[in-house]
């Protein structure tokens, strides 16, 4: 079980500090372009700084964004960056993405929307490293855990069982400690945590 800050709930403007303070080594990245979600966060120009500034800071970079295919070269030429998760809905060849991004020596990952099913990714499902359920509708932090999302977690790790896949299921969205234990128990290994983790 793994707990991975998301910036997007951090205080920018105190970013390197609360990272340096609370010995951060690895953070939940969210690029939001104003178009495949409302708002615009922050993309690879910070991605680049963290690599200069914060070295040992690895980034999970979850893609929110139209043109996943432009994206993902910027994030491909920097060193610090473990993983690029890129969205299901939106997105036309996920398999190339999918190729591309671990061609490029990063693990790649898939997410899904709260209305889009596990049926929906299950012919790309060998093909990643994650599966990235989201629990809120994307796009802002500080919402709440839509419950009707856990049975996607159970499914997926039904289909890990079954098929043998080798993906971690990762829940984005709403995160509290409560929650954690039993989203646990029903197969989710990676919790991302923006509002409680920065807000604490
Ligand atoms: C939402 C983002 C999340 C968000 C999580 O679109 O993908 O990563 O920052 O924040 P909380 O934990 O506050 O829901
Ligand atoms: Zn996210």
């Amino acid at each position: 079980m793994k707990i991975i800050p998301s910036i997007l709930a951090a205080k920018l403007s105190n970013l390197a500090n609360q990272i340096k303070q609370r010995k951060i080594t690895y953070v939940h990245f969210d690029v939001m372009d104003g178009h495949f979600v409302p708002e615009i966060s922050f993309g690879s120009f910070l991605a680049r700084e963290f690599e200069i500034e914060l070295p040992e800071v690895k980034l999970d970079v979850h893609l929110m964004v139209t043109n996943t295919q432009d994206q993902i070269p910027f994030f491909l030429g920097l060193k610090n960056v473990s993983r690029i998760l890129i969205h299901f809905e939106g997105n036309f060849h996920h398999l190339r993405l999918l190729r591309q991004i671990r061609n490029g020596g990063k693990q790649a990952g898939i997410a899904i929307n709260p209305e889009t099913n596990p049926e929906s990714i299950q012919s790309i499902l060998d093909y990643v490293d994650a599966v990235c359920v989201m629990s809120v509708t994307p796009g802002y932090s500080g919402q709440s855990f839509i419950p009707g999302t856990k049975s996607k977690i159970k499914k997926l790790a039904e289909y890990r069982t079954t098929f043998g896949f080798k993906y971690s299921i990762i829940v984005d969205g709403g995160i509290t400690n409560q929650l954690i234990g039993d989203l646990s128990k029903i197969g989710a290994d990676e919790f991302i945590m923006g509002s409680q983790f920065f807000n604490d």
